[in-house]
């Protein structure tokens, strides 16, 4: 498929280890679309909360969150704070282990939503998170939710985990996955939840090139 020029908005949501980010990147790539990993944003915030030391202190995170600078490079795959690139760092066990606890604090979430609402205010744009398709851009042209089974997830993450010399084994990766997915899904505030007019694509067993010519094939260039 050629590239197009165009204003249609994507948005893909799904749990961890769902293959929404490699789905996301590899189609903004091959449309010439923009990609917004918003997941890396809370990530981005959690780090600031950790390196600040406030992540038991709400009223003092949500001040700095409200000043730093959160940008992206390299078509989403760079992420900096305050024009450091954390795109390493943010994808620590301890920012794994914190960053459901951290998305879930209202005023979090309105400013950083609000900052995806204006990257994504032009178009052209494939954005993938947990309330991309509900909250973010509910009048997004596409909908997608991607999902897998839990042990499939863990074996992605536990893979990905190894390439960054991460000493841990499936079973606690899963269980990670596994709490994540419990506070993603129950928190008050935007949970993960499909929404009404979303495709949902069970990943279990396919190659990402498999779901990406699903996603694909619904989308009209
Ligand atoms: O997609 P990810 O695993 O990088 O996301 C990290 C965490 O960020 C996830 O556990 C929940 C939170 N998140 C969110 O609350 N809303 C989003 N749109 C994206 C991520």
């Amino acid at each position: 498929m050629s590239k197009i020029a165009s204003h249609i908005t994507i948005a893909m949501d799904g749990p961890a280890g769902s293959g929404k980010s490699t789905v996301a990147r590899r189609i903004a790539e091959k449309l010439g679309m923009l990609y917004l990993d918003s997941g890396a944003m809370y990530r981005a915030v959690t780090l600031l909360a950790l390196e600040n030391g406030v992540e038991e202190d709400i009223t003092k995170l949500i001040d700095l969150v409200k000043q730093c600078i959160i940008e992206f490079d390299d078509n989403g795959k760079k992420i900096f704070l305050d024009s450091v690139d954390v795109s390493e760092e943010i994808r620590t066990p301890e920012v794994n282990k914190l960053v459901a606890d951290i998305a879930k604090i209202p005023e979090i979430r309105h400013e950083i939503v609000k900052h995806q609402q204006r990257i994504g205010a032009k178009g052209n744009i494939i954005a993938e998170g947990r309330d991309l398709t509900t909250i973010v851009f509910p009048d997004a042209d596409y909908k997608f939710y991607l999902d897998a089974s839990i042990r499939e997830r863990a074996k992605r993450r536990y893979a990905d985990l190894q390439e960054q010399n991460v000493k841990t084994t499936i079973d606690a990766v899963e269980a990670e996955i596994a709490a994540r997915d419990e506070k993603d899904t129950s928190r008050e505030h935007s949970p993960l939840q499909i929404a009404d007019d979303a495709i949902r694509v069970d990943t279990t067993g396919k190659t990402i090139d498999e779901v990406i010519d699903i996603i694909v094939g619904h989308i009209n260039t």
